[in-house]
């Protein structure tokens, strides 16, 4: 089965409204046939953004959410009102997310309910941290984040979906997976996904993040089961992110 590959830059706290225009615009000058390429902005740029990003096949994604559509909940942002400002995405659960601001598995699995009934594609944020790691215990965290943050979707709906591996100790350090950590990994969710969803499993896309820059991405992209890249740092930087793009080609 073949997966359109999928680079998404997860621009994080950064960029005024203007910087964010601009390196929208470069980065949908950079667009490459085949791949398909997202940015998620901080919030207040999501709608600058959208209208710089119109007419152009990138694709515009938000870094978080909350899962309840509307009412008293003062500060947070819903899938229906992501989806109407022009998003298409959602990334849910980073590790970030989890560490500073509490997230649980739990809640994970009801924004990704909610993104998908908003008609949006969810990102669903996995990975270790190095103690973790260094327990022998990655599979046994990735796969509690995975069955959990899916719980009671359908086959249909996993098939559908985006898991991005980030190993913990690999987000922001410049320390990134090998290529055969990294598929190893990928391999394992897949199988895990094959469990939860039979055949959709080769539908659904699995990218990996955690330091990926030029340099890197090539390779890792190469690996079987690894289907596109969640980029943070080097994903700020025009010319570094449509090099990855053209890694993906
Ligand atoms: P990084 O971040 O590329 O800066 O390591 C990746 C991420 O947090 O998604």
């Amino acid at each position: 089965m073949s997966r359109v590959p999928f680079i998404c830059g997860n621009w994080k706290l950064n960029k005024t409204l203007s910087e964010a225009v601009a390196l929208a615009r470069a980065v949908a000058a950079g667009a490459a046939e085949g791949v398909d390429v997202g940015v998620a902005p901080v919030a207040t740029a999501l709608h600058s953004v959208a209208g710089a990003l119109g007419g152009t096949p990138v694709l515009l994604g938000a870094q978080n959410c909350y899962h309840q559509d509307a009412g008293a909940f003062t500060g947070e942002i819903s899938p229906p009102l992501l989806a109407d400002v022009g998003c298409k995405f959602v990334i849910v659960g980073h590790s970030e997310r989890r560490q500073l601001f509490g997230e649980t598995d739990e809640g994970v699995n009801l924004k990704v309910k909610a993104v998908l009934d908003a008609g949006l594609l969810p990102i669903v944020c996995v990975g270790e941290t190095i103690d973790q790691r260094k327990a022998g215990d990655t599979m046994k965290v990735v796969s509690a984040q995975v069955k959990g943050g899916l719980k009671g979707l359908a086959p249909e709906q996993i098939g559908s979906l985006v898991l991005a591996y980030e190993p913990v100790w690999a987000i922001g350090t410049g320390l990134t997976a090998t290529t055969d950590q990294a598929q190893q990994v990928h391999a394992d969710i897949r199988a895990l996904l094959r469990e939860l969803a039979g055949d959709e499993a080769e539908r659904a896309r699995i990218q990996y993040g955690g330091s990926v820059k030029p340099s890197n991405a090539a390779a890792l992209l190469d690996q079987p089961d690894i289907d596109g890249a969640l980029v943070g740092g080097a994903a700020l930087k025009a010319e570094d992110f449509v090099a990855i793009i053209e890694a993906a080609v």
